[in-house]
């Protein structure tokens, strides 16, 4: 495991967990909701990279809202620390226990409670351990979509969706949660309810609080109820897969990309040429859909229109022209929805292909796109021959993720890597968590983005609105996360 543990400690004013706390969960959730076997915990306290560890005791799964309220208020009584948990796919050690806090999942809270699309269209209100891939094939079956899908989706809760303010694939056409998230509903620490679950599209009644949650990683309430704007699903989805000889050419694709088939441009994912040699070598049945010529990047693009031939001939024109003007070096656009997926596979299998390559040590990161990939070509020279540089992301989000990929978690490579990513992304005013959040792993790095000030006011905004304990097991001088507790 990589040594976090070694610099952080455990506040003191946590209690540990006694045989009454027991006792009272398996009175209020009964033997199934309270979960303390080793292998289930095990599973709990570890993230999805196998990069952090915790070392819970107990993992509680409530199966509605009153059952949330109920367990804060008690942990909060107590003054047991707590780390709720979704899918726990996380990429940033938010979403397990740094030491013992009790884990609270509400994967049992899984209801689809209701679908408008009549008065309100594809208006989708659920509870938020819905797993998000069950909720695309919900949406499917009823003609919709859901704004947001990623790799992660057969794992991942809406509910942690929400409190990551995950990006994602989708994000180009449809926009982040702060948009297509119309109310929540939320538990805070001493377990009142807040009941924000609006599904209107208008509200300027005061302040919208539900943002606040959406993106703040668990740390001012449980996320517990959901309702969110889908679109309609329409039937003309076109991809291709392209290949550009260098940085530039992919910009210059982007912004014809917008131009020429901005109504339908649905997605616009790029990958460079050690990406592509990682997920061939890493993942099963992967080939490169080009010719086998090494090329520097490739780009995936997609469209989702509603007029068939139209998209088309659209995109074909696009690529016919893209490779004429020499900004595209090969192209293919798939034929069947089998060569489509095979395409999709290739984008989101690199977390996977990275996994089993060995350790990553991942930067998720906005930039400016002008400067995007100089930041890759400066690692590469900085870190040597240690480990390989691997970069991708969401190109048509300004989202690059930067992946250092080494046989093992080796703290001279990390010490090649940090602050030098961080302050180059500062000083590029970029941001150094484009969508993954802050987590144990950039908690104490958030001054790297937002002014003294506005992490001052954050802070505050924590102790005297939400009356929370700082857990200073996550914290340092620039401390950010907030264990739920009451002060
Ligand atoms: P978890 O990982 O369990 O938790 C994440 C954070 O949210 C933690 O801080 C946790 O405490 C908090 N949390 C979880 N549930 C709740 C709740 N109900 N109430 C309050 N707080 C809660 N992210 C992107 O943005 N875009 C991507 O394209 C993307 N692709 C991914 C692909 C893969 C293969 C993987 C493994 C991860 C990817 N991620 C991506 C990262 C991850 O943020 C998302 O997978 C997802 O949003 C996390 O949801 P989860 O349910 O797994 O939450
Ligand atoms: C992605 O876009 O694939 C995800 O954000 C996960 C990752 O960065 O590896
Ligand atoms: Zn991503």
């Amino acid at each position: 495991f990589y040594s976090v543990a070694t610099t952080v400690h455990r506040n003191p004013l946590f209690s540990i967990i006694s045989p009454d706390d027991i006792s009272y969960f398996k009175t209020l959730l009964g033997e199934r909701g309270v979960v303390q076997d080793a292998l289930a915990l095990d599973a709990a306290n570890t993230d999805w990279m196998g990069k952090y560890r915790g070392s819970s005791k107990l993992l509680l799964q409530p199966k509605n809202t009153e059952e949330v309220s109920q367990i804060l208020k008690y942990c909060n009584s107590r003054c047991l620390a707590v780390v709720p948990q979704g899918g726990n796919t996380g990429l940033v050690g938010g979403s397990v226990p740094v030491f013992d806090e009790v884990i609270i999942n509400v994967g049992l809270m899984r209801n689809i409670l209701s679908f408008d699309k009549v008065i309100v269209s594809g208006v989708l209100v659920c509870e938020a351990g819905c797993i998000l891939e069950n909720l695309i094939s919900f949406l499917d079956d009823e003609g919709f979509i859901m704004p947001l899908d990623l790799g992660a989706k057969g794992s991942c809760q809406i509910g942690g969706n929400v409190s990551t303010n995950a990006g994602g694939l989708r994000l180009l056409r449809y926009g982040s949660l702060h948009g297509s998230v119309l109310g929540l509903e939320a538990v805070l620490a001493n377990g009142t309810v807040l009941d924000m679950l609006g599904t209107l599209r208008k509200d300027n009644t005061g302040y919208d609080l539900k943002h606040l949650f959406i993106g703040s990683e668990g740390s001012l309430g449980i996320v517990t109820k959901v309702s969110i704007l889908t679109p309609p699903k329409l039937s003309s989805v076109n991809i291709a897969f392209l290949a550009c000889e260098d940085y530039t050419s992919c910009q210059k694709l982007l912004l014809e990309a917008k131009k020429k088939l901005g109504g339908i441009l649905s997605a616009f994912e790029f990958l460079d040429s050690d990406a592509m040699s990682l997920v061939l070598k890493h993942l099963d049945g992967v080939r490169n859909p080009l010719p086998p010529s090494i090329h520097n990047f490739y780009i995936l693009i997609e469209t989702t229109g509603s007029n068939e031939t139209f998209d088309k001939e659209n995109l074909e024109a696009f690529l016919l022209h893209s490779v004429e003007s020499g900004l595209v070096a090969n192209g293919v656009l798939a034929q069947d929805i089998n060569q489509a997926s095979s395409f999709w596979h290739i984008r989101e299998g690199l977390p996977e292909a990275l996994m089993k390559a060995g350790a990553v040590y991942k930067y998720d990161l906005s930039l400016p796109l002008e400067k995007m990939y100089d930041l890759v070509e400066e690692m590469r020279v900085q870190i040597g021959p240690a480990a390989k540089v691997v970069a991708y992301g969401h190109l048509g989000d300004g989202n690059l993720h930067l992946n250092i990929s080494a046989p093992a978690y080796d703290d001279n490579i990390l010490a090649k890597i940090e602050p030098f990513v961080y302050e180059w992304t500062s000083k590029n005013r970029g941001s150094i968590s484009a969508e993954h959040g802050l987590g144990l792993m950039k908690a104490a790095k958030i001054h790297y983005s937002k002014s003294p000030e506005t992490v001052r006011l954050m802070i505050d905004f924590d102790y005297c609105v939400f009356e929370l304990l700082p857990d200073t097991s996550c914290l340092d001088d620039n401390h950010s996360i907030i264990c739920l507790c009451l002060s």
